[in-house]
């Protein structure tokens, strides 16, 4: 008989929830090993191990959908273990095989089927890889052994009645440098972010948009997720620099804008002063999908796009196309969906 488990999934956030397996798998001697599927949700690291010190580790984030059928479905797993093999060369760590890591995917999912939120209920099952560098070694050197986990837990509708905008603040700290590891995965990125997330919240934002570190003049990311906006004359723009993420969700958005919306589609600097030129905004990633932006705080000034209290019309279509994809509803592009 399958497992149930007591959760009240409407009311669901995004907290810790330990469930009953997780992978592990440990490199050492230039290999990793099999691999097993674990119920110890305790790691056991030596004192000096790299990932403590040193933050030579690297992690990623997706979710398992379960479809009306009562299918399992993955988003774009593959894109993922790309971003994760990019973030462990930029750290000097031992890439994870594609296949390894769809797989240690998947067998999380499975053996966790009964934390998986069932269909309509808005949530979805969380998967949280990463690899960290251990093994005692007190020098600023490389690692002589990594491990390899993922984990999920179950994770609610991130908006619990629709899409509503939120307001965001210019930080005056950046996150990452610019040829730092802005582009990569890696918890430095988020340990350098925690204050300035911090300020916004005390000063009443959802969060705060980063600037480029060169000239603060250009947008980058907003909060821990990317940004787009939708010109006057429907053009989707999203920045391009070398100190963002790849957002997953924002290259589906930019395709989907492109390909299903017939918008045109361009990366591009976003200047700060040139708002004007957009009628609605948004912040996207793999947690909420989007997140309007209502208005954006700067110089003592609130530039508001769409609306404060309302969401816009293409923002609206994308996200209802990308979620319907995400929960099997349609079809996706060929690739973005891996069935369990
Ligand atoms: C800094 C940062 N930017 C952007 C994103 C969005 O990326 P994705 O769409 O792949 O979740 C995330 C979340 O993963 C992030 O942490």
């Amino acid at each position: 008989m399958k497992k149930k488990v007591e959760i009240d999934w409407k009311n669901l956030g995004f907290d810790y929830m330990k469930t009953d397996q997780r992978y592990l798998s440990y490199w050492k001697s230039g290999n990793w090993d099999k691999g097993v599927l674990t119920e110890d949700n305790v790691l056991h690291l030596g004192e000096a191990s790299p990932c403590l010190h040193y933050g030579q580790q690297c992690f990623e984030g997706l979710k398992a959908y379960r479809t009306k059928n009562g299918d399992i479905q993955l988003f774009r797993v593959n894109q993922n273990a790309k971003r994760l093999q990019d973030s462990c060369r930029r750290l000097l760590m031992p890439e994870i095989p594609e296949e390894t890591f769809i797989k240690a995917c998947s067998d999380v999912v499975k053996a966790n089927e009964a934390y998986l939120p069932p269909y309509g209920t808005g949530g979805s099952l969380y998967i949280r890889p990463m690899v960290i560098g251990v093994g005692n070694s007190i020098a600023v050197k490389p690692a002589s052994e990594f491990l390899f986990t993922v984990f999920c837990m179950p994770v609610g509708a991130y908006f619990k009645g629709g899409m509503t905008p939120v307001n965001f603040m210019i930080s005056a700290y950046d996150r990452a440098a610019c040829y730092g590891t802005g582009q990569q995965k890696v918890g430095g990125n988020y340990a350098a972010s925690l204050i300035a997330h911090k300020i916004a919240v005390k000063k009443g934002f959802a969060d705060c948009i980063y600037l480029d570190p060169t000239t603060h003049t250009k947008i980058e990311e907003v909060g821990a997720a990317n940004f787009f906006g939708i010109t006057k004359n429907n053009h989707f723009v999203t920045p391009k620099s070398s100190s963002i993420l790849p957002s997953i969700t924002k290259y589906s958005l930019l395709y989907l804008a492109e390909n299903v919306l017939g918008l045109k589609t361009s990366e591009k600097d976003v200047y700060i002063d040139e708002l004007d030129e957009f009628s609605e905004a948004g912040a996207c990633g793999t947690a909420a999908v989007i997140t309007p932006i209502g208005g954006i705080e700067y110089k003592n000034k609130l530039h508001v796009f769409f609306s404060e209290t309302e969401v816009g019309p293409i923002t609206t279509k994308l996200y209802d196309t990308l979620t319907a994809i995400q929960l099997g509803d349609i079809e996706g592009p060929e690739g973005w969906i891996t069935k369990l």
